[in-house]
């Protein structure tokens, strides 16, 4: 393992551009625009297709289309939101689309710095949150002046920039994928869909252009079987699932303060609390405050015991933190995953710390438990380099896609995990990991695109140290 430029300035190396070839792929549509230039998802989804025989549209259960005219979804999307190694989200993706075509739309969630939508089945019960990519932060359709006036007043703290901008929904995505292959469990399940609704934020232009077509398809029918779609623009975003029960960390960290969890739960809290500094300290969240983790937790009931009784421990009598199984009922959910993934360590301004940190559970060494869960998989050369394959899978489908930025993603979440290893096997706790200097492994020369076994770590990977500190350190 060789270790170079610890004292190196790596600035010159984080100068980024921007490249899409997103451009040349659009040859392909006929254009009539809309607004905003150097925005190739703003190309117009007029085209001209050929004519099927059911002119290109998918039955829908609406019976009068004609008072619904802004939905109309097409055969690729929904192809788009089919996962055959999933059959039971792609159940749910599908009844959100159910609920739609009948009226019961998402709802905006007000409290959100961007467009995330509660989304609902087809009898009105909150099923999943979508959070469609151009109304993220500052994606062009941000539907909160807030950050349009952000962007304005003060464009040189606008967004992170050790993040690729407006790529939330892949992190969203990459984060449960991370979850699930470490088996964590507590990101809930997220996957990049697409969804049409009326209550989505689009140009006025967008909306016209679909009355419009709407109409000449009313009237002239054979004509509007050439437009390629009638209905509104379909929104490609991450579609996470609806946890029941949760509230904000922030809600129950403060309750404990006064009112502590019973032995049982607290040994259970932790274990999930492991989970998620794993996740994050892997992804590199660069937002867990303690609005953006959930906890589920159910509270003694105090139940006047019988004399005789008063003595037992409450995870003994009935009335104890307990689920239904009798075990103690404690969950996290790591939401708000958007803003991880950072392609280098901060080192500007902010260094976006993760708040667990400060809590008195990141100050105990990880257990046993965590560290036999993950260790085999983190220490295995192999199953890190699937974990970047399959996020490689996941990330190339956007348009803005830059192998070369992906590959720094990757350095750093190869960094991340080789400091959470160490600190593992060295019995460090939470607090401690995050102490420790932020590393970044790249691929040695000529190994760039490999997927092939590794035979050593040192033969393929270069370690360095980040060098330059951000300016604050302490938000
Ligand atoms: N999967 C989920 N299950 C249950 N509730 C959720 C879920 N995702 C989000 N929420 C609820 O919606 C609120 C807003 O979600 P989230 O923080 O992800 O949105 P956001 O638009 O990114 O907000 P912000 O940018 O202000 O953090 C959360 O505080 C939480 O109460
Ligand atoms: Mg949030």
């Amino acid at each position: 393992m060789t270790e170079e430029g610890l004292n190196q300035n790596h600035q010159a190396n984080n100068r980024v551009t921007f490249k899409s070839d997103a451009l040349a792929r659009s040859n392909s549509i006929v254009s009539i625009s809309s607004s905003c230039e150097g925005e190739t998802t703003l190309l117009p989804e007029v085209g001209f297709a050929p004519v099927s025989n059911n002119g290109g549209t998918i039955e829908s259960p609406r019976s009068n289309s004609e008072s619904q005219p802004l939905l109309a979804r097409m055969e690729p999307e929904a192809q788009f939101n089919c996962f055959p190694d999933d059959p039971m989200f792609s159940d749910l993706v599908r009844q959100a689309e159910i609920a739609i075509d009948n009226g019961i739309y998402p709802e905006r969630i007000y409290q959100g710095s961007s467009g995330s939508y509660f989304v609902k089945n087809a009898s009105g019960k909150i099923i999943a949150v979508f959070k469609p990519k151009d109304e993220e932060p500052y994606g062009r359709l941000n539907p909160k002046w807030t950050k349009w006036m952000h962007k304005l007043c003060c464009p040189c703290c606008f967004g992170r920039e050790c993040l690729i901008p407006n790529q939330g929904y892949l992190s969203e995505a990459g984060a449960s994928l991370v979850d699930q292959k470490l088996h964590l469990n507590v990101v809930p399940k997220t996957k990049v869909v697409k969804l049409v609704s009326e209550t989505f934020n689009y140009p006025r232009i967008d909306r016209s252009k679909s009355q419009m077509k709407q109409a000449i398809n009313d009237h002239f029918p054979k004509l509007g079987r050439h437009f390629n779609r009638l209905g509104l623009r379909p929104k490609v975003g991450s579609f996470q699932l609806f946890v029941d029960g949760y509230k904000d960390a922030d809600y129950w960290l403060r309750r404990l303060e006064q009112d502590p969890m019973s032995t049982a739960s607290n040994e259970k809290f932790r274990s999930q609390f492991e989970r998620l500094v794993i996740l994050d300290y892997i992804i590199r969240n660069t937002d867990r405050g303690n609005d953006n983790w959930l906890i589920k937790y159910n509270p003694p009931v105090i139940k006047k015991q019988p004399r005789s009784y008063a003595y037992l421990p409450q995870e003994w009598n009935g009335s104890g933190d307990h689920g239904g199984n009798g075990r103690p009922d404690v969950s996290i959910a790591a939401i708000d995953n958007g803003l991880a993934f950072p392609f280098k360590h901060p080192d500007s301004w902010r260094a976006y710390p993760y708040h667990w940190a400060w809590l008195q559970q990141a100050k105990v060494p990880f257990s046993t438990q965590t560290k036999d869960q993950v260790l085999p998989l983190l220490s295995d050369m192999n199953f890190v380099q699937d974990l970047c394959d399959d996020l490689y899978q996941l990330f190339k489908q956007d348009k803005g896609f830059d192998r070369h930025l992906f590959e720094r993603q990757m350095s750093v979440m190869r960094g991340q995990i080789l400091n959470l290893t160490q600190a593992l096997k060295d019995g460090k706790s939470p607090l401690q990991l995050v102490q420790m200097p932020a590393v970044i492994v790249e691929r040695s020369k000529g190994r760039v695109g490999t997927t092939s076994r590794f035979r050593s770590f040192s033969d393929t990977f270069t370690q360095r140290f980040q060098n330059k500190s951000p300016f604050f350190s302490w938000c």
